[in-house]
């Protein structure tokens, strides 16, 4: 190699490290790159650990074995202590490149000594040995780097040159560098990590009923998006989510009800239309329209007609107190007995029921909720939106706030809280609504409603793709592939784990 190709091999390698944020893939490159630059048989990395003083063996590679640590079981993460009398914690200790000729015939002189367990365990034999510490800017010694087997023009296995030495342990200083940024990387996704997670589970510490939801929706959105990647025609064919995209999506699903953090209780939790303390009132009430009765009435057939009329009238009002849906008649009887009026002690008049009551029995959207409560629970997602776009997100994340605030838009423009249409919303989106649907249905911790059949949720997420709500391509994917098995097996399993 000149010296130009040199200069410019060298500027290659250095773009490369420099561009790898990963470490694992990170020490696999670093190791790549350098049997390639250094034409030899094979290169080891290990990683010191300061704490326990330790070399921890993080990647290898040997041309003529074809091992890669993480393939062959022989190459499991091992660690070595930093001591003099190996090679590797002497070029840790020292700081020093150790450049041996024959590992078979080390000079007498030396602290060290070849350990040829490896090679008796896989009938390699080293001959020729390059140990360069990996120094950062301020010479510590991060990691070492053994460089084995040097081969020549002809594929000979010939010592490591002198020159060479310089060489290499410049590049070893370039792969510290690598790892020096690649580790802060690792630990600002680790902090978005437990920063995501513990926001996540801060909402659903709120509500016992809502607990999992988010790890769940995440778990049935990646599912969905890497069974995508594994498609190369038909309608998904030409999508592909890198680890990044997952990730965001991973993060986005965790977040997604991040708003409800600003819903009130008496909403999140509502399990009836009308709440304990207000039913405990009615009872009351219909107790003394009971007495009043007794008391009024002195004709005892008419007197005990009314009072079976009465006890008809609180059980059927009991009766509409609980989720889902009444009927239009169910609604007139409500208003009806709510309108009769009974005389208390003191003679004054009152209705059966106050109109704050007839009002949260008849007048309700989805579930339990009124009006107004639903529209609180709808700003859930203006929540989210809110506070998710006060979070700097990296550039790879930087879609997240979108993504999590359009998961109840419909495609058909009935969501909210845009009514964004078709294309307007992202695929991950669309992928969070059907997951976020199929989770709610089938959970059965929700307050206001039970669990469904598993059928009978297929029907209605199938139903909502008809419809044009949610995306027909997905959902068709998501039952005739049979995600939804996976995911509920792995739920039943307790395998959420994202
Ligand atoms: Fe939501
Ligand atoms: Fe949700």
């Amino acid at each position: 190699m000149d010296y130009k190709e040199l200069v410019f091999a060298l500027n290659r390698i250095g773009i490369a490290l420099g561009s790898e944020t990963k470490l694992q893939n990170l020490f696999n490159l670093i190791v790549d790159e350098i049997i390639n630059f250094a034409d030899c048989d094979a290169c080891s990395l290990y990683i010191k650990d300061p704490v326990k003083n330790e070399l921890v063996f993080q990647a290898t590679k040997t041309l003529s074995l074809k091992h890669r640590k993480g393939t062959e079981s022989v190459f499991k993460s091992f660690s070595v202590p930093i001591e003099l009398k190996s090679i590797a914690g002497y070029t840790a200790i020292k700081g020093e490149t150790v450049n041996l000729e024959d590992c078979y015939n080390i000079p007498k002189e030396t602290s060290y000594d070849f350990n040829e367990s490896y090679d008796q365990k896989t009938g390699y034999k080293t001959v020729s040995m390059l140990s360069v510490p990996m120094k950062d800017n301020e010479g510590d010694v991060l990691g070492v780097i053994q460089l084995i087997n040097k081969f020549d023009k002809k594929g000979k296995i010939v010592p490591f040159s002198k020159e060479f030495e310089e060489i290499i342990l410049s590049l070893a200083s370039q792969a510290a560098v690598a790892l020096i940024n690649a580790r802060l990387l690792e630990a600002n996704r680790n902090l978005y990590k437990a920063l995501v997670e513990a926001f996540s589970e801060a909402i659903e510490a709120r509500s016992p009923h809502t607990a999992g939801h988010s790890k769940r929706v995440a778990y049935i959105s990646n599912l969905i998006a890497v069974h995508i990647n594994k498609k190369d025609d038909g309608y998904f064919g030409n999508i592909f989510f890198s680890e990044e995209k997952l990730e965001e999506l991973k993060y986005a699903a965790l977040l997604h009800d991040v708003g409800k953090v600003a819903v009130p209780e008496s909403v999140l939790d509502k399990r009836n239309k009308l709440e304990e303390d207000e039913v405990a009132i009615i009872k009351n009430r219909f107790e003394i329209i009971k007495f009043s009765t007794d008391f009024n009435i002195h004709d005892d057939k008419v007197k005990n007609e009314f009072l079976k009329q009465i006890e008809a009238d609180l059980k059927f009002i009991l009766e509409k107190n609980t989720p889902g849906f009444c009927s239009e008649d169910d609604k007139k009887k409500i208003i009806e007995i709510g309108n009769k009026i009974f005389i208390d002690f003191d003679g004054v008049e009152h209705p059966y029921l106050e109109e704050d009551e007839i009002y949260m029995l008849t007048n309700f959207v989805k579930g339990n909720f009124s009006p107004e409560e639903w529209e609180k629970m709808k700003r859930h997602v203006n929540n989210t939106l809110d506070i998710l776009e006060t979070v700097p997100f990296t550039d790879e994340l930087k879609d997240i706030p979108r993504i999590a605030g359009a998961h109840h838009e419909m495609l058909n423009g009935s969501g909210y809280p845009f009514s964004v249409q078709g294309d307007g919303i992202m695929l991950q989106s669309r992928i969070l609504a059907v997951a976020d649907v199929f989770e709610a249905l089938t959970a059965s911790d929700r307050p206001y409603k039970k669990a469904m059949p598993i059928e009978k949720a297929v029907q209605v997420i199938g139903f909502m793709a008809k419809d044009g709500e949610l995306d027909k391509e997905l959902v068709g994917m998501f039952i005739s592939d049979g995600l939804y098995q996976k995911y509920l097996e792995a739920r039943d399993n307790g395998q959420i784990n994202v």
